[in-house]
């Protein structure tokens, strides 16, 4: 079966890779179809809809999961085709909604809707666009055309209500819980996730809202207790605990995965005596504390490429977020071998 990913376009690259990690980490048979701007389409071999039930609640960067229905070329006619001959049961009643990701295509998507749903009609099947009981989804992208049922819808807006500033303790600085929970996905934690450099705990709160348990350390009592109000506002599995992130207080290889966003040497204190100290001791711990074979996601403003390799990771993946005119966090995927 193929599941089309209908991704967010905040970002070129780290919604495409937290559908992917996602996947990996439910030991999920599957492979990639095809990549294409805002639309990721893989084909799986499993139960889907028991995936689909799962990711619809775990994604922060994907808006619909599709099932795919056809895969056509841009034009009217050759859309038109591809719907004309999809393979549809349908006993109930439906609504079609085009959507065209940037401006790939020209075509005019309210009367595409129509059209689509003029072939539907023919067939005696009946619309309802308030509370249809199957939704079409047509993609227009990168010279293609998707058609498919609706499998999934991501709620997107409760992100919105745990942006940093509606948490009960705020504190600058941070990143917000889309970003946050896409790097938790992207970190494949299996049972726990450790975020040294917790602060206000945003990360801690992301990953706790999706089941899995989990560990800050921050050298600021205040931040810390900042970060209790909020994860227990939100009512999640935590241990929190006062530490340098240079010296963890935890066993070696005892945490499946780590995502952390340390002090830039901007706002942020930075409790060590040199940025360079505490990239390279808190890289050195992090790869220390970690189970082997496991991801830790580190954010920074300057390169740690060397730090990491010395400490021993090697890199993976490598993300680029632009925050603002001189602010670019560098977001690197590590691996412990
Ligand atoms: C960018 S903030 C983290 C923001 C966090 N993601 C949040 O949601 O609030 C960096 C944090 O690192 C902490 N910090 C600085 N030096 C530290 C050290 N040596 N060990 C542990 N935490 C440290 C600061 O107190 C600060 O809370």
């Amino acid at each position: 079966m193929l599941l089309a990913f209908e991704l967010s376009g905040e970002h070129s690259t780290i919604p495409r890779s937290e559908v992917l990690a996602s996947l990996e980490s439910l030991e999920v048979d599957f492979h990639i179809h095809i990549s294409l701007d805002g639309c990721l389409i893989i084909e799986l071999e499993n139960n889907a809809s028991e995936i689909v039930r799962i990711l619809a609640k775990r994604l922060a960067m994907t808006h619909h999961i599709i099932e795919v229905l056809g895969i056509g070329g841009p034009e009217e006619n050759e859309i038109f085709d591809m719907v004309t001959n999809a393979k549809i049961d349908l006993d109930s009643t439906y609504s079609v909604r085009v959507k065209r990701v940037r401006d790939y295509s020209k075509i005019d998507t309210a009367l595409l809707e129509r059209l689509i749903g003029g072939i539907f009609f023919k067939r005696g099947f009946h619309a309802d666009l308030k509370y249809p009981k199957k939704q079409f989804r047509l993609l227009l992208t990168e010279n293609k055309s998707i058609f498919g049922i609706l499998a999934g819808s991501i709620d997107r807006s409760a992100f919105e209500t745990r942006k940093p500033h509606y948490k009960p303790f705020f504190y600058p600085g941070v990143l917000m819980p889309k970003v946050a929970l896409a790097l938790v996905n992207i970190a494949k934690p299996g049972k726990n996730l450790l975020d040294p450099f917790c602060g206000t705990g945003g990360i801690l709160v992301e990953g706790g809202l999706i089941g899995f348990h989990m560990i800050g350390g921050d050298m600021q009592r205040k931040l810390l207790l900042g970060a209790k109000t909020n994860l227990d506002h939100y009512d999640v599995d935590y241990s929190l605990m006062y530490q340098d992130a240079c010296r963890i207080a935890l066993l070696d290889n005892c945490v499946d995965a780590v995502v952390t966003d340390p002090p830039y040497g901007r706002s942020a204190a930075v409790k060590a005596e040199s940025m360079e100290h505490l990239l390279a001791g808190s890289l050195k711990e992090i790869f220390r504390v970690l189970k082997r074979g496991k991801r830790a996601v580190f954010i920074s403003e300057r390169p740690i490429e060397e730090f990491a390799h010395k400490a021993g990771f090697k890199t993976v993946e490598f993300h680029s977020q632009r925050v603002h005119k001189s602010l670019t966090r560098r977001i690197s995927v590590l691996e412990k071998p």
